[in-house]
């Protein structure tokens, strides 16, 4: 329905090549549009919070706050290419839609740059050592990261549309 109404955010999708929809560039303010994302802010400030103490951030006088928080629907063959957040700390996912056979969210070792000369890592290498991590989130599941980790979602090859909410956390 978000997505169907949203008429400056399919424009957006459509000129930027974006497969599927992206309420990123058009709607900043889904908790105040409709309450079920307040719900979800609430309960990601407190895995946030949790997770900044875990990262044992030194935070001084500034908070973590919520940045900004998008949803994300990627139809079959969609991709979204590697990336990174700037401007925030802790970037994150939760997630509406996962059908059978959709992508996972792969992560890219951030030492990749410095490794020109050192040999690939055999393919059944233990899982911190690979070069790349994939993760294989459920719905429901909250995925965080520290926001210069770059990632991406590689091809759904699932009928189904793969959704979820994404977000980000600054510190000021
Ligand atoms: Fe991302």
């Amino acid at each position: 329905m978000i997505a169907e109404d949203d008429e400056a955010g399919q424009v957006w999708c459509e000129k930027n090549d974006f497969p599927g929809y992206t309420s990123y560039a058009s709607l900043n303010d889904l908790e105040w549009r409709f309450p079920i994302f307040k719900e979800i802010v609430t309960e990601l400030d407190t895995h946030v919070t949790n997770f900044s103490k875990d990262l044992e951030f030194d935070l001084g006088e500034k908070k973590i706050q919520l940045d900004s928080l998008w949803i994300n629907i990627l139809p079959f063959g969609g991709i979204h290419t590697a990336h990174i957040h700037p401007h925030s700390i802790i970037s994150g996912t939760t997630y509406v839609a996962m059908p059978n056979g959709t992508s996972p969210l792969k992560f890219e070792d951030p030492r990749l740059g410095m490794m020109m000369a050192a040999p690939p890592r055999m393919k059944e290498a233990r899982e911190e050592m690979s070069n790349f991590f994939y993760a294989w989130p459920k719905v429901g599941d909250v995925m965080l990261w520290e926001s210069w980790l770059r990632h991406e979602v590689p091809m759904n090859m699932a009928d189904e549309d793969r959704i979820s909410i994404s977000f980000n956390y600054s510190w000021n």
